[in-house]
């Protein structure tokens, strides 16, 4: 009985949700909707009456707005219905070719799992899946880009020499062919987060205690610096024997970060501290080259101009100079992270940067 009457209830909220669902698609409504207890909860993050973090102010997210996507709940379809819906492979077409998978097609799910909508501030759809508008941002360009960790102890001044001895063959392999350097160096970029983030999330949940948020901001330099990939991705393409390049780099890299932060998470992010002070110094080579007209500065990839909340009319070389000022982001993070170590403490102990751009 209680079931049912669960089920009752959840079928009345969605019918509730559905018919509201056409008015939130537009930014007209999206002052009523926001008023709305419920849709507060769906639009979560978007400003500072859901308890946003502080670089929400930044973004003027409370103008996206997220709506389900679909008219019909298929949890509420008969069996017969959903065996021929499940048959259905339909070309979406309002999601268009963005995303990152231009053969997209959307799947009728049985589960009744429906992509959200959201909409732009002018109204117009947002066509990425692979980031959300919540999570992009305006650069902090004023960043001290030239702040540098000398290395005093042996540890750091390993880490130091490693960076640099890396540098050499990168060098020779790439030369002055910094979009395709810059791509391939994203690769590897992404690696230390992901891997670090992952190593603390095993370690909380072995040792049962909290991370101190230093999982996500690890997490999020990851994902950061695969946005970096997938804008460099638009300027230049990979050759085969470059993806060839990437796979046995990735292997062997990931293996050896993964095996050092174990080892080591003092120099391991001492590393990365150095590794982004080299990709500054890349990014500032490349802004050179462009300047000089070597590189055509051409107009900036759509997924830039939207992950980092660029004028439309913005170019490849307004793209780098955010970029650079991500990497200077994410060595102070690494350099931070590896001093926490050398004060005998643990990464918990000190608040993490989430959000630190
Ligand atoms: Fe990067
Ligand atoms: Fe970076």
């Amino acid at each position: 009985m209680a079931m049912m009457m669960s089920r009752g209830g959840s079928r009345v909220a969605n019918t509730a949700l559905l018919a509201a669902g056409a008015r939130f698609l537009s930014t007209a409504s999206a002052t009523r909707a926001l008023a709305s207890e419920s849709l507060l909860a769906a639009a979560k993050g978007f400003g500072a009456e859901v308890g946003a973090p502080k670089w929400a102010s930044r973004t003027s997210l409370a103008y996206w707005v997220r709506a389900p996507s679909s008219v019909r709940n298929m949890s509420t379809l008969s069996l017969e219905e959903k065996q021929n819906d499940e048959k259905l492979v339909q070309p979406d077409s309002t999601s268009g070719n963005a995303g990152g998978n231009k053969d997209e097609k959307r799947v009728v799910s049985y589960w009744g799992i429906q992509a959200s909508k959201v909409t732009k501030p002018d109204g117009t759809e947002w066509k990425w899946n692979c980031f959300m508008p919540w999570e992009t941002y305006k650069s902090d360009l004023s960043i001290d880009l030239k702040k540098h960790h000398a290395p005093v102890t042996f540890m750091d001044k390993m880490a130091y020499w490693t960076v640099k001895a890396l540098r050499f063959p990168t060098d020779i392999f790439f030369q002055r062919r910094y979009g395709c350097r810059a791509m391939m160096l994203e690769t590897v970029a992404a690696v230390p987060g992901m891997v670090g983030g992952m190593l603390l999330h095993c370690k909380s949940l072995r040792r049962f205690e909290h991370s101190g948020g230093w999982i996500k901001a690890l997490l999020e330099e990851a994902e950061n610096e695969r946005m970096h990939l997938m804008t460099f991705m638009e300027v230049a393409k990979p050759r085969w024997y470059e993806r060839a390049l990437m796979f046995a780099v990735q292997g062997v890299f990931f293996n050896a970060y993964f095996l050092g932060y174990l080892l080591s998470p003092k120099f391991a992010h001492r590393m990365v501290g150095y590794l982004e002070e080299e990709a500054i110094h890349s990014y500032t080579e490349f802004l050179k080259e462009l300047d000089k007209g070597n590189i055509e500065n051409v107009p900036a990839p759509a997924i830039a101009i939207d992950y980092w909340q660029l004028p439309p009319d913005s170019t490849l070389r307004d793209v780098v100079m955010v970029v650079r000022a991500d990497e200077a982001h994410h060595r102070d993070v690494n350099h931070f992270a590896s001093d926490i170590h050398y004060q005998g403490k643990e990464l918990r102990e000190a608040p993490a940067p989430i959000g630190y751009h």
